[in-house]
């Protein structure tokens, strides 16, 4: 299922942002130098929202216990990290995001 979570002009390059939609998974989009991407908003590693962690150079570092996740493929780079995190499509139409979720 493809949906329509935010505007484009919402996440700058550099920038994330939370995405929550009921009955969806939390995810977070993710502009890495005017690239798009998202994954999953939940660490892997225990329940933390790694969108309140830190963003930086296509790492995103969870703000519980500091483990990181490559963002354009949800690969655990840094301990205790170790299961990837789920990484979902997006794709752009005019100004809006576009991400695809699996069938419920
Ligand atoms: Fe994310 Fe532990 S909950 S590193």
């Amino acid at each position: 299922m493809r949906k329509a979570v935010a505007k484009v002009e919402a996440v700058p390059p550099g920038e994330m942002l939370p995405v929550d939609i009921e009955g969806l998974p939390p995810i977070v989009i993710f502009n890495l130098d005017g690239e798009l991407f998202a994954t999953s908003n939940i660490c892997t590693h225990a329940v933390a929202r790694l969108s309140d962690g830190f963003f930086e150079e296509g790492v995103i570092e969870c703000p519980l216990h500091s483990g990181c996740f490559d963002v354009r493929t949800g690969e655990a780079t840094e301990f205790p990290c170790e299961i990837p995190l789920k990484t979902y499509n997006v794709e752009v139409d005019g100004d809006d995001i576009l991400v695809e979720f699996d069938e419920a």
